[in-house]
């Protein structure tokens, strides 16, 4: 790159657009469990424009106050209250597409995802167990990505990371 004048630090303050909450993408790793996955989560929603919606328990909050590197300017915290289905089912309601990151027969390869033209609700499953069954049966779209190697899955919030990137429309 030739004639790159400005800082990386000046180029990020110029950007940074002061707004919280677009509610058009909504990043939710309702089964992630490890602390550090969560805070990474934090920050890909912090870098695409979205939403992070978690269960309101001490044990979401303790995670995010420990992985939390933007302080004051994190993005918006959606608490997931009273309970994930409720929640889910109210997020149904108010037209929002559901849309799982899971290894699933007849998943939509990331490849071929399309950036979210309609509020979104993207669900990351547990780092186990992965989104349970019930839920997948519910969702308007599966997101698959593809891998090549020896591993059978991705870290959590690597692929959550990759399919947000897509849906905003950043990638
Ligand atoms: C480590 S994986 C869970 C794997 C779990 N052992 C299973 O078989 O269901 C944790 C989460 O990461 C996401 N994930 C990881 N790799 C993925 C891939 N290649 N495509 C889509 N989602 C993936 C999914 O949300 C998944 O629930």
């Amino acid at each position: 790159m030739s004639g790159a004048k400005t800082k990386p630090r000046e180029l990020r303050a110029q950007r940074r657009t002061g707004r919280r909450c677009w509610d058009h993408l909504v990043v939710a790793p309702l089964w992630v469990a490890y602390d550090a996955n969560l805070g990474t989560l934090l920050r890909t929603c912090d870098a695409v424009g979205a939403c992070l919606a978690v269960p309101r328990t001490s044990h979401y909050r303790t995670a995010l106050a420990k992985g939390d590197t933007l302080g004051r300017r994190r993005p918006c915290i959606h608490w997931v209250t009273p309970t994930k289905e409720a929640w889910l089912a109210r997020q149904r309601e108010s037209g929002k597409r559901l849309v799982a990151v899971e290894l699933a027969d007849g998943a939509t390869p990331l490849t071929r995802l399309e950036p979210a033209r309609e509020p979104t609700v993207l669900l990351l499953g547990h780092e186990h167990q992965g989104v349970p069954d019930d839920v997948l049966v519910e969702v308007d779209e599966c997101v698959e990505i593809p891998m090549i190697g020896q591993g059978a899955s991705l870290n959590v919030a690597v692929a959550g990371s990759l399919v947000a990137y897509r849906l905003a429309g950043l990638s």
